[in-house]
């Protein structure tokens, strides 16, 4: 017997470009799927199947976090005070950084690195994330990377957000090749990457591009590697300075680029042609004390789809909140809602190559986010406070709102 339940709005954000919202509507979903979306009028209920009336509330599909660090260990938060005192990400990347957190992390359990990283998923979805993409990249040898995707992969269905993971070997050099980065790739690609692939531990391969990371030619055979063996790819491309990493990203057919705070003009107009996704994470120059952030109005300028996600990690964004990723897209990319909301769904499912995701649409998932606002603009009409009423993943009610509720009027 199937399952069948409908959601009733006045405002459905689909983010289906042929038919972006529903005024007045019900998404009729059945078992996992959205069967129809369907006006009031066409919709014939029949007696005794499950209606949601969220009437006044802006409904749209579950967010999707295409950045995330998810699995670690440790805090950072001893860098603060470096920080404040105007130290740069690379001159703290010196005495703390990165390679502190892969000490905690090569030193936690799976059990713990589990316990916390399922901690943070609850937390996610009570921001309305419903999907995730998680990197790889604290752990830097065999045994590290290989036991943080396989936390990944076994919380991948014991609770409700899906997960994507991606292998990210090449985040940093660790200590043991310590000035000797193409050594330490070539172990990447020859012991490490292999075993990946075998045991399907990710779809995607990361590279941190960027000066005291890998250069552009090491990232390129590093990726270039990855492709042979059959991985999509990602990059960190122009994170802190512009290296030409999303036009390597483009000329790779890399399916996104992510950070670009310093992309060129060039590197943009190169990923609209190649159809990669920019994938910005405005959470990072706000908690990096930068005055940088994305250029993403040129980006829609030149037909660039854009994701926006957290970047969720314990350097640069130890934020697990996307809603806080989209109110600086808002207030500080001055981007417009709509565009926002396209982001952290139909534009993040792009960036993980999902076609089943990030539109409310005949055949899609059932994966949906309820606000207590009632449309785009009053989502962000104060940042801050948790704007998720209802999470619906795969057609399952998985989170009740618990704010107390705005009187709107
Ligand atoms: O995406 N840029 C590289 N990696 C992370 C930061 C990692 C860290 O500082 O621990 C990022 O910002
Ligand atoms: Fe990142």
């Amino acid at each position: 017997m199937s399952n069948e339940l409908y959601i009733r709005s006045d405002r459905i954000f689909t983010a289906d470009p042929e038919k972006p919202v529903l005024f007045d509507g019900y998404i009729k979903i059945v078992d996992d799927k959205i069967d129809a979306l369907l006006t009031v009028n066409e919709a014939d209920i029949p007696d005794g199947v499950k209606v949601h009336d969220y009437t006044g509330h802006l409904v749209t599909p579950g967010f999707i976090d295409a950045h995330t660090h998810l699995v670690h260990a440790g805090s950072r938060h001893h860098e603060l005070g470096a920080k404040l005192r105007g130290e740069s990400y690379l001159d703290i990347h010196e005495m703390s950084g990165i390679l502190y957190t892969v000490r905690k992390t090569r030193d936690a359990s799976y059990e713990a690195l589990y316990e916390r990283s399922k901690a943070t998923l609850q937390r996610m979805l009570a921001c309305g994330v419903t999907t995730l993409e998680a990197k790889s990249g604290y752990g830097l040898d065999k045994e590290t990377e290989i036991r943080c995707l396989e936390v990944a992969r076994d919380l991948n269905g014991y609770q409700w957000i899906d997960i994507e993971s991606t292998f990210m070997g090449a985040h940093a050099i660790p200590p043991e090749f310590e000035g000797r980065p193409d050594d330490y790739l070539d172990y990447l690609i020859k012991d490490v990457l292999p075993v990946i692939k075998r045991k399907r531990l990710a779809r995607f391969v990361d590279v941190f591009c960027e000066d005291k990371f890998f250069t552009i030619e090491q990232s390129e055979r590093f990726l270039k590697a990855a492709k042979e063996m059959g991985f999509l790819l990602k990059i960190h491309a122009d994170e802190i300075t512009s290296s030409g990493g999303a036009e390597l990203a483009a000329k790779l057919g890399c399916v996104s680029a992510e950070h670009l705070m310093a992309v060129s003009d060039k590197g943009i107009k190169d990923m609209a042609k190649a159809g990669t996704v920019a994938c910005v994470l405005p959470n990072t120059t706000y908690f990096l004390m930068e005055d940088t952030y994305a250029p993403v109005k040129k980006m829609l300028k030149e037909g660039v789809t854009l994701a926006i996600s957290t970047d969720y990690n314990p350097g640069s964004s130890p934020t697990e909140n996307i809603q806080f990723a989209m109110a600086l897209a808002v207030f500080m990319m001055k981007m417009n809602p709509v565009d926002v909301l396209l982001a952290v769904t139909r534009g993040a499912a792009a960036a993980i190559d999902r076609h089943d995701i990030g539109q409310l649409k005949e055949g899609y998932l059932a994966d949906i986010f309820v606000s207590y606002s009632r449309d785009p603009d009053q989502l962000f009409y104060r940042p801050g406070s948790n704007q998720t009423k209802r999470v619906f993943k795969k057609g399952k009610m998985v989170y009740r709102g618990t704010a107390v509720p705005h009187i709107l009027h």
